[in-house]
């Protein structure tokens, strides 16, 4: 957003009023609104619409990168559906092969063990022009292409959960033969979720492992914080107010200043404190050794997701 507002700003330093002016009315909308890319206003299908699915399509939405009547969703569940199609007029489905046939772009966004009976399914009505996003977990571009049979260009994502509050964080890789048009359009639709960075295809294993599963540690840091608060007396709803806080603001100072959270760690850790005292406790039992075997954990079960795919 800011880097947007930076954009209005030059334009007008550049006398290019209308851009100015477009930046102002989304200052005023209190959202930043963009020129999509051209390929945005093309037809897409999401398959899955589930917790991330669902997501992406209210981020896509809302963000206006293209209009319900250019979206099909796909799912098995009919209710589920339904309420798509009431609260945002797409057009719905259960049999994703008509709705692939139609589309520029398909999001695949079903469970890792679902993923080959959809690319079965949709085999015969794919183009090989047509760009695959996906965001399954541990599951290789090449898998994809080599099972659809028809070298389509593949962007892989991994985003978060966070994408249904808007603030996930996502890494989009480009797959052969996707191009950098494909990347620009991937980054734009994860762009209206939250953070998006690219990385190469082979540290998206890493990825899920970091930020993928991350929000998990941080909810059992959150409920351990208020845990502890509730040991020492505060009411349940108090601690849980003040641990929730406190991990988003501590989130946001970092973010905010840029600062090695080692830096913001000593500003706080007075001499023979308080502070210090808890941090030597966390070292003694290893908080920090725990978090990094967590992330090499689920890369390495990110990994083993992939063979079991190629497997089936
Ligand atoms: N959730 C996360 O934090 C997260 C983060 C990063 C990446 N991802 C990836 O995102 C993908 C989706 O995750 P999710 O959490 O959104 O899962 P989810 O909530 O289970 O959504 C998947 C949806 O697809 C439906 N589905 C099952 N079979 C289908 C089929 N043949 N055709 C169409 N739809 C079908 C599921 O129905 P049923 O419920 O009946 O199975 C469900 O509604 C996964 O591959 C995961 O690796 C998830």
């Amino acid at each position: 957003m800011i880097r947007r507002l930076r954009r209005g700003c030059l334009a007008v330093k550049q006398n290019r009023w209308r851009f100015a002016r477009q930046a102002l009315k989304c200052l005023i909308r209190g959202r930043v609104r963009y020129n999509p890319p051209p390929m945005l206003n093309k037809k897409m299908c999401l398959i899955g619409g589930g917790n991330m699915g669902g997501a992406l399509l209210r981020g896509i939405l809302n963000s206006g990168l293209t209009g319900a009547e250019n979206i099909s969703v796909i799912d098995v569940h009919a209710g589920k559906l339904e309420t798509f199609k009431k609260q945002y007029g797409v057009t719905i489905g259960r049999d994703p092969r008509p709705a692939v046939a139609a589309a520029d772009l398909v999001i695949l966004a079903v469970k890792p063990m679902t993923l080959n009976e959809v690319l079965d399914q949709i085999r015969d009505s794919v183009r090989p022009e047509q760009l695959f996003v996906s965001i399954i977990a541990g599951v290789e571009s090449t898998h994809i292409r080599d099972r659809l049979g028809k070298q389509n260009p593949v962007v892989r994502v991994m985003p978060n959960i966070a994408a249904t509050v808007d603030a996930a964080a996502s890494a989009i890789a480009c797959c052969q033969p996707a191009t950098e048009d494909h990347m620009l359009l991937a980054e734009a639709i994860f762009a209206a979720v939250g953070e998006v960075v690219r990385v190469d295809e082979e540290h998206l294993d890493a990825v899920t492992g970091l930020s993928g599963s991350g929000p998990a540690y941080i909810y059992m840091v959150i409920e351990a914080l208020c845990d502890g608060g509730v040991k020492m007396g505060l009411p349940r709803d108090v601690a849980m107010r003040l641990a929730t806080q406190t991990v988003f603001g501590a989130a946001k100072l970092v973010k905010d200043t840029g600062q090695h959270p080692a830096m913001l760690r000593d500003q706080v850790t007075t001499p023979g404190g308080t502070t210090i005292a808890a941090v030597h406790e966390l070292e003694e039992r290893g908080l920090r050794a725990m978090l990094i075997s967590a992330v090499v954990t689920a890369t390495e079960r990110s990994r083993a997701l992939n063979s079991i795919a190629r497997k089936r």
